[in-house]
């Protein structure tokens, strides 16, 4: 049916994604130089709501199902949806900054992991490689004839060889006009198995791994959602294209700012 079939993309809708796609990179590199102790995540989101607009953006989350933010901004042993406001970060901190800003309509989704100051722990850097590692191993599968569960069961098998597990309770989507659509991105799986992908399919890949126990609660805000052992959590997303031979990523930093740490070029 209409909203279970996965859209496939012509060359025009390419080039909108690109330029969706470089925006939300560029919001994320616009943003580095701030992510630091002391900020305030409600000083962050609102700068990065002013970027969207500056270049004729709109921030998608902003509303969407009521959400209160521009954008998300989840520490330490929040998965993912923390909402951004009082809360200053702290050296030792890790972060995710999630954003999709909108262009003509089309949406550009990427998050990064930020290292606050220069007191993260070991196990919190390593945690923050190996799931930059995961989203990198998956996106490397996409090509025509692949399937979703080899993107999964690549990303799966980097996290659980480092001792780490793999968010079961959100996955990536399909991405476009709509912000979210078909197909989903589970980030778990076996190889060989779920949807074939085909030239022209968009979406994300945005795995959220543990440095524990997989499960997660949500919050009281109805948003938050955090490890229910307390222990750190880690994600990275990019949006991509497939294409002839492999997968465009629309989100690539052009500041080359991919992973932390973050060498930042005034
Ligand atoms: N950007 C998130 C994603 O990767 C979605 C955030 S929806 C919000 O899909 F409402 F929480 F902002
Ligand atoms: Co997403
Ligand atoms: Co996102």
């Amino acid at each position: 049916g209409e909203d279970d079939s996965i859209p496939i993309h012509g060359e025009e809708d390419f080039v909108a994604m690109r330029k969706a796609g470089r925006l939300a990179a560029e919001l994320l590199d616009y943003i580095t130089p701030y992510v630091v102790p002391g900020a305030r995540t409600g000083d962050l989101d609102e700068m990065c709501d002013a970027f969207t607009k500056q270049r004729g953006g709109i921030s998608a989350p902003m509303g969407y199902r009521g959400y209160p933010r521009a954008t998300c901004m989840s520490i330490n042993h929040v998965v993912c949806h923390g909402i951004p406001g009082d809360k200053k970060l702290e050296e030792g901190d890790i972060v995710n900054i999630d954003v999709t800003p909108t262009l003509d309509g089309w949406h550009g989704d990427a998050s990064r992991m930020f290292n606050i100051g220069e007191r993260v722990s070991l196990k919190a850097r390593k945690l923050v490689d190996v799931t930059y590692e995961c989203l990198m191993l998956g996106i490397e599968q996409v090509k025509p004839g692949a399937t979703l569960g080899d993107v999964a069961h690549a990303i799966q098998k980097h996290a659980e060889d480092a001792g780490f597990s793999v968010v079961r309770d959100f996955c990536g989507h399909g991405t476009g006009k709509v912000f979210h659509c078909q197909p989903s991105v589970l980030h778990y799986g076996a190889a060989g198995e779920g949807v074939v992908l085909e030239k022209g399919m968009i979406f994300t890949i945005e795995p959220m791994i543990n440095a524990g126990k997989y499960d997660v609660k949500v919050l009281s805000d109805g948003w938050t959602a955090v490890t229910k052992d307390k222990s750190l959590s880690a994600q990275f997303e990019h949006t991509l294209g497939v294409t002839e031979t492999g997968a465009e990523v629309f989100t690539l930093s052009p500041k080359g700012y991919e992973r932390p740490p973050y060498n930042i070029i005034p």
